[in-house]
This record gives structure tokens, sequence and C-alpha cells, in this order.
């Protein structure tokens, strides 16, 4: 069998070109050599169909051989990769190799995110497939990153026929295993608790999550881990994926009748039925796919590490973001520019480095029932031009920013009365509303231009370094008034690609921008979004107790640098917690740190604290996002006390953080095991000066200090001892 094969550092990924053309799945593991087809076995299995060519050698079927990018119409009755019908409703498909080839540099998406890399640190293999009685071709493309044993993949789709067809299935990834008994790691939520995370069985059948909510969603997210049972955070076989793609999307496992399994991601094939005239081409959008042997802990840091190098863009890929508070808590809709300038100039004393005006500054918006759409400055409401805010701002020593909601209409604006079709309505049926406000049709090329240039106007007239990017409600009633075409799949994902259009054009427009993420928190915190906003606004929940569940889970596939987080006012506004300003500070720095309450309303102590976290957060930032981020403990889990921490990559230096979850009476010292450090070294704690030995707290623990009361937080830094 001719084999291709793709080797990492450490991973080798295996595919087999049988005979006829047929692509096997061999292997993806451990890094390896030699050919793999050793591993599959043939049999006459009983229903498991053979391919016409084959018919006499009945012990070659699809059905149970592992494929590379198993089709519906060639023998295989699993879930598979590819669907797709012609005009009739005929549904049939038959891939097979057509030619290869492997080409230095990574492979580029037209119109989507996409892994980038430079021309030495990455090589694309391309493998052509054809369906010969349709003239469909697929194309699945491979970028290797050797040195960050990532692979990523894409498909395309291109229809080289005479007559269209109907897309159903066309996943960004498909992997089967031959054997093994698997977990399967998913982040599930909700609006204000996202990506908890939940490990379960891979059992017979199938087992499947995804979003038809038009967004990634809080419910679900584009990432998933398949680990070995035995699999722990520091020991054990572990396989990512992890969609770039903001829209409806689909995650399934199947083990099958012979205990195999195969994991797939890519966008939601239900009511897909993307149509592919003649000459037309889709593409997929990008699934990046990472193994390690070493836990799940050295998966999360090559996710890290890849979205942070690879995937995220810009001048604040590397540099510090800006410590911001954001009136949002503070005001809600009810704000004078007079009241925005005293919450600024309190932020500025204590050392605030930008100042973010949230929802309300435009249109008729006093609340969230009308507005939207108008992205008209209210100058009434805030009582001067907001060049002119922006410059006091400015005078104060801080950086300005500004929420927009581009992709959302009220009813109750200018822009809906004008272009009532521009919002997705059906014909005949009322629509559901989402926080009393309908969904813009950013399918269409034009909405985007509208939209695009009356938000550019606004950041061209005042000094705006940040803007926050919201989306504040699950998309329903889809159709669109467009000329051509009416197909549910089709316009969803074309309003996909005009969000990433619109967001591409900003990021070029004003190439110094910091694009934040946020929908309603966390609804759209996907690597696909990251690569146009290298931060995104972590959860509407800013209970710092809360967080630490939220940010552990959204660890797992995403760098810290991702997480937005802020301090907020106490009793916590979600849920009316009180927890100290020390512990809220604590948990906020895991992530792109900033406040979101009204600064004049803390006691002369209490500012004298915010001053210190600014400073501490200023000195620890680049361990925070440059580190690696080890999970201590599972909050879920563990109710003593929650720890992490940022090591060094040279392990000279560890930032641990440690929260006390519960109080008992006369209680046992909780130990929170130490990661990645030299067994074999002293650490001296600068909060302390006492010395531990690297060996003993990773192999017994640091004993966390016994205190009174509830949500204690503690930040000790360790430096290897000369
Ligand atoms: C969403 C965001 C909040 C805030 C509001 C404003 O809920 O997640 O942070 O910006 O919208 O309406």
């Amino acid at each position: 069998m001719n084999t291709i094969t793709m080797h990492t550092r450490n991973t080798t990924y295996q595919i087999g070109i049988m005979e006829h053309g047929f692509l096997l799945h061999l292997y993806y593991g451990p890094r390896t050599e030699g050919s793999m087809d050793c591993l599959l076995s043939y049999y006459d299995r009983g229903f498991s169909g053979n391919p016409y060519e084959v018919r006499e050698r009945r012990e070659i079927s699809m059905d149970y051989l592992p494929q590379e990018y198993s089709c519906f119409g060639n023998g295989d009755f699993r879930s598979p990769a590819f669907q797709m019908r012609d005009e009739n409703g005929v549904f049939g498909v038959d891939l097979r190799c057509k030619s290869r080839k492997r080409y230095e540099g990574k492979y580029v998406i037209q119109g989507l995110p996409a892994v980038y890399a430079a021309k030495e640190e990455a090589y694309t293999e391309e493998v052509l497939l054809e369906d010969k009685a349709s003239g469909v071709e697929v194309t699945l493309r491979y970028g290797v990153l050797p040195e960050l044993d990532v692979i990523t993949r894409s498909v395309e789709v291109r229809n080289n026929g005479s007559r269209k067809v109907f897309l159903n299935k066309v996943c960004s990834a498909s992997m089967d295993f031959l054997t093994g008994d698997f977990d399967l790691l998913h982040f599930y939520g909700r609006h204000t608790m996202e990506r908890n995370v939940e490990r379960i069985p891979v059992v017979h059948g199938n087992q499947g999550f995804g979003s038809r909510r038009g967004t990634s969603s809080h419910q679900h997210n584009p990432f998933v881990i398949l680990a070995d049972r035995e699999t722990t955070e520091d020991h054990g076989s572990c396989w990512g994926m992890s969609l770039l793609y903001s829209g409806n999307f689909w995650c399934e496992t199947e083990k099958d009748q012979y205990d195999q399994t195969r994991l797939q991601i890519g966008i939601l094939p239900e009511m897909f039925d993307y149509p592919l005239a003649p000459g037309e081409v889709f593409l997929s959008p990008e699934a990046v796919m990472a193994y390690t042997e070493q836990g799940l802990s050295a998966l999360s840091h090559i996710y890290h590490e890849l979205i942070r190098r690879h995937v995220c863009r810009g001048r604040f890929r590397d540099v510090r973001r800006p410590v911001l508070i954001n009136n949002w808590e503070a005001t809600y809709f009810t704000f004078t520019g007079e009241q925005i300038l005293n919450i600024a100039e309190q932020a500025s004393e204590l050392g605030v480095e930008m100042f973010v005006l949230d929802d309300g500054w435009f249109g008729k918006r006093d609340n969230d029932d009308s507005g939207l759409g108008d992205w008209v400055v209210n100058e009434k409401k805030i009582g001067m031009t907001l060049g002119e805010l922006s410059e006091k701002i400015h005078g104060m020593g801080m950086q300005f920013g500004l929420w927009i909601e581009p992709e959302m209409v009220n009813e109750d604006s200018e822009l809906y009365r004008l272009h009532p079709d521009w919002a997705f309505v059906i014909p005949g049926r009322k629509p559901i509303m989402g926080r009393n406000q309908l969904t813009l049709d950013f399918s269409r090329r034009e909405v985007v231009d509208y939209i695009f240039e009356k938000i550019s106007g606004i950041l061209e007239k005042a000094r705006i370094e940040y803007i926050k990017m919201d989306m504040n409600r699950s998309i329903n009633d889809v159709y669109t008034a467009a000329e051509g075409f009416q197909n549910y799949g089709e316009i969803m994902h074309r309003y996909v690609l005009g969000v990433y259009d619109f967001l591409e054009r900003l990021t070029q427009r004003f190439p110094g921008l910091l694009i934040e993420g946020c929908s309603g928190g966390g609804g759209r915190f996907d690597a696909g979004m990251l690569y146009y906003t290298p931060q995104i606004w972590c959860s509407d929940d800013t209970d710092a107790i809360e967080r630490i569940h939220i940010q552990h889970g959204t660890s797992f596939g995403y760098p810290i640098s991702a997480v937005g987080s802020h301090v907020s006012a106490v009793p916590n506004h979600q849920t009316g917690r009180t927890v100290s300003l020390n512990t809220r500070a604590a948990v906020a720095m895991a992530g792109s740190f900033g406040y979101e309450l009204d600064l004049n309303t803390l006691s002369e102590e209490e500012k004298e604290e915010v001053k210190r976290q600014i400073e501490a957060y200023k000195e620890n930032w680049e361990i925070i996002h440059e580190g690696l981020y080890y999970r201590l403990t599972d909050p879920s889990k563990d109710p003593d006390a929650a720890a992490w921490s940022f090591v060094s990559r040279d392990g000279s230096e560890m930032f641990l953080n440690i929260v006390s979850m519960d109080v008992h009476s006369n209680a046992p010292v909780p130990y929170v095991r130490c990661r990645g450090l030299m067994p074999d070294r002293l650490y001296k704690v600068k909060e302390t000066g006492r010395i531990y030995s690297g060996g003993a707290l990773m192999s017994v623990g640091f004993p966390v200090p016994v205190s009174m009361g509830e949500y204690n937080a503690w930040q000790y830094h360790f430096q290897l001892c000369k």
C-alpha cells in the first residue's frame, strides 16, 4: 500500500492509498517509522458490502476499514465525513484518490480564519479525491507544523461536473481509530456558565454535540478531546480537535460494530444542504488536531502556543494588553458623560490604562429595547461629541475603547424602519425575538458594507484604540431577502463569512485597534474568532468563584491571554455573592485583566489595594500569558481549594494561585501538588522567604494556609534558588 506520512516532532500521521484509490486512515499517534498497513486485518464481514471492482474479494469493505475521509455511498454505513445528493435527491458518492502533492509553507483559506506559519515552519500535504460519476472533486489539505506537534485540516469541494449538487455534510476533520477505549471531554454550558468540563465514555453508537444557534454558542464549544480512559493531566494519550469556526457546528463520536472509534468535527450537517453549481467551490473551515502522550496539560500547552502565535494576529498578539475599566456593571444603560468621566478619572488615578464605554452611547439606547443598528453617537446623552469624550479620557493618560454590536438591529430603530428586509424574518411568520432584537442578514454584502462604513466612520472621528464586539442573541427565522438563494445552510455559512469579512476589514483599516470578542460573554469563544480578536470576554458571570470554573474549562483549549476577565463589584450582580477584592483580582488576573465597577465606591484602603493589583498584573503578565499554565485542581471535584499556576518555560519560576473554596473547623491541611518544576532544585517564595524543594512541591504538594472564612486567595512567586 502506498502511504502518505506526516511527521511532527513527537507525532506521526499516516494515510494509506489502497488499490483503486481508496483512502484509508492508518495512524495518528506517537512518532514512529514505516508503513502502518501492518495494523490492518481483512475479513469477510456479513452485511459489509464490497466495491464493485473488488467484489470477488469480500474481505474488502469500506464499512470497517479505517477511512481517511469517509463518504456515504461507498459502502461505509458509519457516520460519514462527506455526504451529498444530486438535484433529484439521489444520495451517492464514491471518493477515490486521484493525486497528491506536498509543498512548503501552510495553505491559506480564502475568507476564513486559519492557522498561519512562516514558510519554513510548516508544509502542506494535499490529497485530491474524485467522484467520477458526478465530477465532484474533494481536496483534503493538511497543514503540518512539526515543531508545534500540530496538524491542521481543511477541505475544498469543487463541482467539476455538469450538474448541480447539494452538500449535506462536509466535515473539516474525521478520524478513525482501529482500537481503543476512549473518553470524550467536551465543554458544555449556558449563558453565564460556559465551558464546564464533562468527561464521558465513548459508547457504541453516535454521541454528538454542536450548535444550531448561528454562533458557536455558550451551550457547546467547538473544541473536543478524545483521551484514553487512564489519561490524566500528566500522563496518557489524548487527541484534540479545535474547529476555527464561529457558527453552527457539529462534533460526533461513533464506536462501531467492531469497537473502532470515529471522531469528527465540522459545520452542522443538519439543514446544511449547500448547493454547488458546476464550477463552484466550497471551502470548509479549518480543524486543528494535536496529539500527545503526556496528558491533558501538555495538550492544552500545544493549543495555547498555537493560538497565541499562529492564530491570533496583530499588534496585541505579543504585547501586554492594557488594564482596562469597563462601565457596564457600573452604570448599565444609565449614564451621563460626566459620570463616565468621573469613573474614568478615578480609574486613571489608580493606574488603569484604558476606559471602555459599553452599551448605550448611540442612537436611542437607554435600555435594550431600541437603538441597535443606529450607529450614531448620542451626543445629547453624553453631553459632548465622542471625540471630545475620548480626548478628555486621553487627557487623563488613558486610552479609549467602545462597545459595538454590529450584527443586530432593534425593530425600534431608524435602520429597521428604513430596511426591514435586512433583518432575518420569515415572510408570513412572527419572528422569535432575542433581547428584543433581530439579527441583520450578514450573508448580504450590502448589509455588511453599510454597517462597516457606519462603524468605521465613528472610529475615524474619535481616537479609539479598542472595540468590544458583541453579539447578543441566538439566530432564528433564517430567511434572506437577497436574490438568488434560499437555503438555511448556505445562508448561515455566508452569515459567518460576512462576520469574518467585517472583522477582516476592521483589522485592515485600523491595524492598531485591539478588538475583544464577546457574545453575551463567552457565547462565541472559539479559535475562529481569535484570528480576529486576540481576546474574548469570557463570560457575563463576573463572580470570582463561578469564574474559577469557567476559566478552568476554557483553559483546556484556549490560552490565558484570550480570556477577558474583570474585577467587579460585590455583592456580585449575577450571584449576589460577596468575595474579597483580593480574591476577585487573583481570579481576574488569570486572563487579560481589567475592572468593571465604579472605583469611586471603594474605600481608600481598597483603592490602595487596586493600585497594588494593577502593578502586580503588570509585573506578572509575562509569566501569565507566556508561561505554561497548569490546572492544579479540578474545581468541580476538589472541594477545599482551587489552584492553578503559571510556570516559566525554563521551570525557574512559578506564580502559584490558590483560592479556598470551603471552610471547616479544625480542618485537615489541603495540599496542592505543583507541576512543571525542577525536582532536584530549591525554590524560594518571594512573599514569605521560605524555601521549598521542587520535588516535594510536586510529589507532596504545597500546604494551603488554613484560614477563617470562605474564598480567601493567595498568590505566591517561587523563584529558583541560585
Ligand atoms: C452583553 C455583554 C456585556 C455587556 C452587554 C451590553 O451581555 O456580554 O458585557 O456589554 O451585552 O448590552
